[in-house]
């Protein structure tokens, strides 16, 4: 550049500086010293903002929306926030979500899909929760993502909720420790994550207009406990409320939730964010809404021209708006947006692959193993595998997660999902290969299942047989608790032929199953993510020990659910963007905070199968329980393998009962791995709000006498002890 263009350049660049009355071209970027906190940084750059800058930051786009408006540099995907160049303001770019980066429609991708989330919560392993955002979040960076739209941690209330497979289970202590280790992993690579979707989106039917009617204290005992350890050890930097209502009023909208609880009880510093399309007026800024996503899908764009007519009116202050720019900058800052840009390139699927394997060989769970069919021998003559589209791969869940790698295969939806999003994704690791690979292809035969009497005439001439059975979820529907498309008929059929048949199911969560006693053994293997194939072979055949324990309980039957009827369930329209929405209906919690396991041990029902349950090759015993008390409890025990092969077992803490209350409550749990004959002695310590009940505007810990067993699942209490707790309280 010619030596006076170059003068000329600098001259109007400090002309500009000075003239919009922002930083003088002389200070450096104060901000950027990495020395300073984060609110202190959050500060400086602040104060060079215009105001229109501030609520520039306040509202983002849905890019796949946008159309000819959408800039070439940015990608299809969920969201896009414009930055401010000339202070070093990044543009924020998102996407979804909970298991890996989401294809949001665009061609080509190479992403890496996880296993479900109610796989990983299966796995009741923290550090593989952490490995797993690890390396989605990776991927996200290598994408060119700052942030990833993950941390769902809606709790279980219902087998039948379409967005189960991206959750954590039923147990807020179970769900909210696991989020909090996935937040951790997706944000050590320097980008924010999410917790999601706050709160209490407990079904998709209806989820833009229903309210969802709670006592506080049960409120506060369950899916706000989730959300509360998320985000306490978690610290994503920000929170995406919900769609529904809560007690009245739009989550988004919803000052109890984002300013009482959220800042005032949490203290929680990050910036929260809507669900997109889920902010319904400017009051939303005031109730302590920060920032306004996906703003092509609301009624209008509130937080920009509404917003700063609010100000100039006065019903929103300038502070309120500096609060929430703030809010956002700190965030940004705490994570190392600012300090380590996301750089586009450098994905390795291969690697990143085996992190998605290792966490499904942990997720799948051994339900039943008569006879000891399971592990597969490979040297069995006749192998028939059956069904569930496991010769092209492994099915995986729709909606705004949906992760489409490379040879993903898509089959049509069923009637009455929603318009948008892809087909039943199939992810590329065909079961049948992984189990032809490990016997010899010449003895293996496949049958696709949809016709039942083949089906069953194959059965009938093999050694052992492998049934597939899938059902297929996505957001924005609610399902069945029955298998669909006649597969029920399709098991019964072949473990009439054939007792010697290994049913493995591939579910969204809990589900019926009417020919349980007639199959030989059954793996629940949930959506079992990229290499999903190879996991599950690997577990059949007896490579890795089955480890999986239930994170939620299976019910017997529809009628043990706290609403048999699925409320709304009889509107008429499917959920979805664009599409019209069933009128404003309540959602009761009469069950409050005793959910799942908590509710079948006050009914004294049996479940299908209970929480935490899961069989392992080998056998394990317990014994020596000690509990000690004093401000919270701990319980030392040991664990013994009794069998004959080395396998790994997750032991679990119950509460049982306290001094004034008897609920049963998960309170801790150890995974061990032994070798044959070898035993671990483990202490297991209660967090303190384990024990506390919400009372008086608080957590309040009773003194007096703590029954405690320890157990292999909710329903068995191999050992019980006792101590005595000293009364307290907690911050909330
Ligand atoms: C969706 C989902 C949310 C997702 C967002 C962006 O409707 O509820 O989980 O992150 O929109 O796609």
């Amino acid at each position: 550049m010619h030596r006076g263009l170059v003068v000329g350049a600098c001259v109007a660049t400090l002309s500009l500086a000075l003239t919009s009355g922002v930083q003088s071209a002389g200070a450096a970027k104060a901000w950027m010293n990495p020395k300073l906190s984060p609110d202190a940084r959050a500060d400086l750059v602040l104060k060079e903002l215009t105001f229109d800058e501030q609520i520039g930051l306040l509202h983002g786009h849905f890019p796949t929306l946008m159309g000819p408006k959408k800039p070439a540099h940015i990608q299809q995907s969920a969201g896009w926030v414009p930055g401010v160049p000339r202070l070093g303001i990044p543009d924020l770019t998102e996407s979804d979500a909970s298991l890996g980066v989401a294809s949001a429609g665009r061609k080509d991708d190479d992403a890496t899909p996880l296993p479900s989330g109610v796989a990983l919560a299966a796995t009741w392993d923290a550090r593989t929760a952490f490995e797993s955002g690890a390396m989605i979040g990776k991927q996200a960076r290598q994408k060119g993502f700052n942030v990833l739209l993950n941390g769902g941690v809606n709790l279980l209330r219902d087998p039948r909720n379409g967005r189960n497979f991206e959750y954590l289970g039923e147990d807020p202590l179970l769900a909210g420790t696991l989020s909090a280790a996935t937040i951790r992993g997706i944000q050590s690579n320097h980008i924010v994550s999410t917790s999601k979707h706050f709160a209490i989106n407990d079904q998709e039917t209806g989820r833009m207009v229903l309210d969802a009617v709670i006592d506080e204290a049960a409120f506060r005992e369950s899916d706000l406990l989730a959300f509360e350890i998320a985000i306490e050890a978690g610290q994503p930097g920000s929170v995406m409320c919900a769609y529904n209502r809560v007690g009245g009023t739009y989550a988004c909208e919803n000052p109890f939730l984002l300013t009482k609880v959220l800042r005032d009880d949490w203290k929680w510093p990050g910036w929260t964010m809507s669900d997109w399309g889920a902010v319904h007026g400017v009051n939303a800024a005031t109730a302590g809404l920060d920032q306004e996503s996906g703003q092509q899908l609301d009624k209008q764009v509130f937080f920009d021209a509404p917003l700063k007519a609010a100000v100039k009116s006065g019903e929103v202050s300038k502070a309120r708006v500096r609060e929430m720019t703030h809010r956002y900058l700190r965030s940004l800052f705490a994570v190392g947006v600012f300090d380590h840009p996301v750089k586009a390139g450098g994905l390795d699927t291969k690697a990143d692959g085996l992190v998605a394997q290792r966490a499904e060989e942990q997720a799948i769970v051994l339900l039943k193993n008569e006879h000891s069919l399971l592990p597969m021998l490979a040297g069995a003559k006749q192998i028939a595998v059956i069904g569930g589209h496991a010769d092209v791969g492994v099915v995986s869940g729709g909606g705004s997660s949906q992760v489409a790698p490379l040879g993903s295969v898509s089959f049509a939806k069923p009637k009455g999902a929603p318009s948008w999003g892809g087909g039943q994704v199939y992810h590329p690791s065909a079961p049948l290969a992984a189990i032809q690979a490990r016997t010899g292809g010449g003895r293996v035969a496949f049958n696709d299942g949809t016709d039942h009497a083949a089906a069953a005439a194959l059965a009938h001439n093999a050694d052992v047989v492998v049934v597939f059975v899938t059902q297929w979820s996505t957001e924005g529907m609610d399902i069945s608790m029955s298998l669909p498309d006649g597969q029920d008929g399709l098991v019964s059929a072949v473990t009439a032929a054939n007792p010697n048949t290994i049913v493995v199911l591939e579910t969204a969560g809990p589900v019926l199953m009417p020919w349980r006693d007639k199959a030989g053994a059954i793996v629940e293997a949930w959506y079992p993510g990229a290499r999903g194939g190879e996991a599950i072979a690997r577990v059949l055949f007896g490579e890795v020990d089955p480890q999986g324990r239930l994170p939620a309980t299976f019910p017997a039957s529809e009628a043990q659910l706290a609403r048999p009827m699925l409320p709304g369930a009889d509107q008429a329209v499917v959920e979805g963007f664009g599409a019209a929405t069933p009128a404003p209906f309540e959602v009761h919690y009469p069950e409050g905070s005793d959910i799942g396991y908590r509710s079948y041990a006050k009914s004294g029902q049996t479940p299908l199968y209970p929480f935490g349950y899961g069989l392992s090759y080998t056998g394990f015993k317990y014994a020596g329980l000690k509990v000690a008390g004093g401000k919270t409890l701990t319980a030392t025990f040991t664990v013994s393998n009794t069998g004959k092969r080395a396998g790994t077992d997750t032991p679990q803490v119950y509460l049982t009962s306290g001094p004034k209350r008897h609920q049963q409550r998960l309170i801790g749990w150890s995974k061990v791995t032994l070798k044959p004959g070898e035993s671990r002695t483990v202490t297991v310590a209660a967090p303190r709000r384990m024990l506390a009940s919400w009372a008086d505007h608080g957590w309040k810990v009773d003194g007096g006498a703590y029954q405690v067993a320890v157990g292999p699942n909710a329903a068995t209490a191999s050992l019980k002890g006792s101590t005595k707790v000293a009364a307290g309280t907690l911050k909330p």
